[in-house]
């Protein structure tokens, strides 16, 4: 069966109907699932019969706590270096799952169904897995990539439009990256065509992850232009550290827009392109004002873990389509937040 996309020759990524791709792809051999409480509930009856570790969902949930709870449940299934780990759900227990499977019995077999679409287009792909330390996003992981990773968008159809609209968030952030053509299939369709169009959304997020499969390829472990897939996220994260009015999907769009105006002000980008950036996010449905002030995100953005001493990594849209990174002071990261 030929992929749509191969990442660093190790992990096939195949856009279709997830129980015929299982089949075909995990004949005869020994699985066990993992999955969270709310897809359990939704998909329990979608898969052949396997033997199933249930986590249950929401961040204070992607701990190494639950990553020993599923390594005492593969042992009591009676897991070996044979056994492969599927894990069939969003980010959470993608990453989650991808961790515990690269670390029992020092790396088994794993693959995914990504069935968000902040996980389809962002999470499943790339190979990093992790969990949550004391808080700490992310403190404890792994580069390990997955197999495979399947994605069938009917999956998506019982998705909250909330969930659904912050993974909408990280296909903008792909087109202003590296596809011009996703940006204006985006700005073409309303929210609505998006959410029940499946033809559409497989081809937007399959346009979604091949500019992230094409950066993974150039730069595996974020040594250089894999930063580039942290466009928005430092206000993002200074977000979502001051407040948790806004999830991290909603929490990008605002960073996104704000790169946006960065960018502008420091002539790097066009006033027709910032626009175009910040009217497609409104047409998607997002705030863009940031929920807290301008002081205390420029303050919380200095703390991000990206940084790199006093300086701080900045990626900054140049045109729809294309971006820079810069190293930027910390110190200067204020003036340049506050408007
Ligand atoms: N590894 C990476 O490169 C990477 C990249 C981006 C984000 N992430 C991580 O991804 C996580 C967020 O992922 P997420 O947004 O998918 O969150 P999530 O996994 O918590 O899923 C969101 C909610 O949707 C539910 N759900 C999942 N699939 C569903 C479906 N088909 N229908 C209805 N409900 C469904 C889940 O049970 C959960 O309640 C964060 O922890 C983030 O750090 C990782």
């Amino acid at each position: 069966m030929r992929p749509d996309f191969t990442v660093r020759d190790c992990s096939r990524l195949y856009f279709g109907a997830s129980e015929e791709l299982v089949r075909a792809l995990l004949a005869d051999q020994r699985v066990i699932l993992v999955t969270d409480q709310q897809v359990d509930r939704l998909y329990a009856d979608h898969l052949p019969e396997l033997p199933r570790i249930v986590i249950a969902g929401g961040e204070s949930h992607k701990t190494l706590q639950t990553v020993e709870m599923i390594h005492r449940q593969l042992i009591a299934l009676g897991a070996d270096r044979q056994t492969f780990l599927l894990a069939m759900g969003g980010g959470i227990v993608t990453d989650v799952a991808g961790f515990a499977a690269s670390t029992f019995m020092r790396g088994i077999r794993f693959g995914f169904i990504s069935t968000t679409l902040l996980g389809q287009v962002d999470a499943s792909v790339g190979g990093k897995n992790g969990v949550n330390v004391d808080g700490y996003k992310n403190m404890c992981g792994t580069f390990t990539q997955p197999e495979f990773v399947i994605f069938d968008v009917t999956l998506l159809q019982t998705l909250p439009d909330r969930e659904f609209r912050a993974g909408l968030a990280e296909v903008v952030k792909a087109a202003v990256i590296d596809d011009p053509y996703l940006f204006r299939l985006l700005e073409e369709h309303s929210f609505e065509q998006l959410r029940c169009d499946s033809l559409l959304l497989q081809e937007v997020v399959r346009r979604a992850v091949g500019v992230k499969v094409r950066i993974v390829e150039r730069d595996e472990r974020e040594a250089g232009d894999r930063r580039l897939l942290n466009l928005g996220h430092t206000p993002a994260h200074a977000i979502e550290k001051c407040s948790s009015v806004m999830n991290h999907g909603e929490a990008v769009a605002v960073g996104l827009a704000l790169m946006a105006q960065v960018a502008y002000e420091m002539g790097l980008l066009t006033e027709s392109d910032r626009n175009r950036i910040k009217q497609l996010l409104q047409q998607l449905g997002f705030v863009l004002e940031p929920p807290v002030s301008r002081e205390e995100l420029a303050q919380a953005a200095s703390r991000d873990k990206k940084s790199a001493g006093e300086q701080i990594y900045l990626v900054l849209p140049c045109s729809i389509g294309a971006c820079r990174v810069e190293r930027w002071p910390k110190a200067q990261l204020a003036e340049l937040l506050m408007p």
